[in-house]
């Protein structure tokens, strides 16, 4: 398995282009589904996770491209036959779930199975299955086997009790072609369902409303082919920002929507941080020892997202003070918090609260990912600390980061990549 190792201590600074976001993207490649003729899309991530919803795609009887020049996807479904998820592929990604609405609204029927659960939490899928039921499937589950039928979709009011991001995804993209009209009360807000409405919009259907709490769709009888152009990666932009903060740089994050990151800016400059920004710019600098921050609670689009706890608690760990992070959508989110103690950090949980009181310095040891934003805050606690840091199970990291060794490197960060040369003899027998 790949390690990185990090040779902490010195400030980052240059410039940085982000990547498209992973959370647009993997919605948007299932909605490709809906399509009687060829997509192509723009600014697609080069990660894991996206190469196993191309797998998948494949699997279903589609073509599916990924052009590493371009970082473009060409998807041709007019072949796709099976409705049919394969059960290793919805446990190694939860996100093979998002097909389940494209693929109910092309086939009548679909099977799949409970993605079960991960490190951060158990990742339930109710509310997806309730909001298909209620557009007409019929769902049949059989232990971790479901099974949804559905004829015919009919429009209706979808109520969420949660506003879950894949559950609002997967229930618009059941109800594109489905007969009449379609309203989501409760629906997420975040930037990658917009993203996903204006896709799904290019391509004939007739969905808005995306980014507030009600999304209206009418069915249309079918959705052409066309192009589109990810959004960038709000939380991997979220990650250098408080990179450059942890490690009292200054760098020039460019190729980014600054509005999708009010919440984290209002954070970091309470703590201190200077954050210049501009059109798709945004410069930050911190020229001193960050401030604590009383208080900070992970919720729902437009608050503080859940994606960045990890990382903030990172900069905190370091801060002047006493901070409080209360994690309010996932139940599991703080498997870093042991880790970064092991680094010196003084970071004390009751149930879902992180109360975090600021150290000097952070030590370099040997730390182990165990999810993918953990995994990228233990980079940033490599990037500050003093001395080396280690960091195993990068795997996890590389669902969501594009080369992130590649990406603090160019910031001036000592970061390296080591892979097992004993394990890729044994891959190449
Ligand atoms: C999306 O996951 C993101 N993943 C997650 O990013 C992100 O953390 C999350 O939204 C919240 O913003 C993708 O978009 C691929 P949810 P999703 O449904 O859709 C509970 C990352 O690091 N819930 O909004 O799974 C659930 O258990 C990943 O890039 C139900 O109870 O998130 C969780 O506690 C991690 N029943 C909460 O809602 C359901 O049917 C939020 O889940 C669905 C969700």
């Amino acid at each position: 398995m790949d390690k990185l190792v990090i040779e902490g201590g010195t400030p980052l600074s240059g410039t940085i282009r982000i990547h498209g976001a992973k959370n647009a993207a993997l919605p948007i490649l299932a909605a490709s589904l809906l399509a009687e003729e060829p997509v192509a899309i723009r600014n697609v991530p080069r990660l894991l996770d996206i190469e196993v919803m191309l797998d998948i795609l494949r699997e279903l009887g589609c073509k599916a491209r990924y052009d590493n020049d371009n970082r473009s996807v060409a998807v041709d479904s007019t072949m796709a036959g099976s409705s049919h998820i394969p059960e290793f592929l919805m446990r190694q990604m939860r996100s093979s779930v998002f097909l389940t609405g494209p693929l109910l609204a092309r086939f009548g029927e679909v099977q799949l199975y409970q993605p079960g659960g991960c490190a951060i939490g158990e990742r339930k899928i109710d509310l997806h299955l309730r909001g298909l039921a209620a557009l007409g499937a019929d769902i049949q589950e059989k232990g971790s086997r479901i099974v949804c039928r559905a004829p015919e979709l009919r429009g209706t009011e979808v109520i969420l009790d949660f506003p879950s991001v894949g559950a609002t995804e997967n229930i618009m993209m059941a109800a594109v072609k489905a007969k009449g009209r379609t309203v989501i009360v409760g629906a997420a807000r975040e930037p990658e369902i917009q993203d996903l409405q204006n896709f799904l919009n290019r391509m004939g259907a007739r969905v808005r409303g995306a980014g507030t709490d009600t999304i209206q769709i009418d069915g249309v009888e079918s959705l052409h082919g066309g192009e589109y152009e990810i959004i960038p990666d709000r939380i991997v932009t979220g990650t250098v920002m408080v990179a450059a903060a942890a490690t009292r740089g200054e760098v020039s994050i460019e190729g980014t929507q600054p509005a999708h990151l009010t919440s984290l800016i209002h954070v970091l400059r309470r703590a201190g941080v200077q954050i210049e920004i501009g059109n798709d710019i945004m410069k930050v600098g911190a020229y001193a020892r960050p401030k604590a921050v009383e208080r900070v609670v992970t919720s729902p689009y437009p608050a503080f997202p859940t994606d960045l706890q990890a990382q903030l608690m990172v900069m905190l760990a370091l801060s002047e003070g006493v901070s409080l992070i209360k994690e309010t959508v996932f139940e599991g989110r703080f498997k870093h918090v042991d880790e970064l103690c092991r680094m010196g950090a003084d970071i004390r949980v009751d149930l879902n609260n992180a109360f975090i009181r600021g150290v000097p310095e952070l030590y370099g040891t040997s730390v182990e990912a165990t999810d993918l934003r953990a995994g990228a805050a233990l980079v940033i606690a490599g990037l500050a600390a003093q001395g080396r840091t280690v960091v195993e199970q990068v795997h996890h990291i590389d669902r969501g980061y594009d080369r992130i060794e590649e990406m603090f490197a160019r910031l001036g960060g000592q970061i390296i990549r080591e892979t097992n040369e004993r394990e890729i003899v044994h891959q190449a027998r």
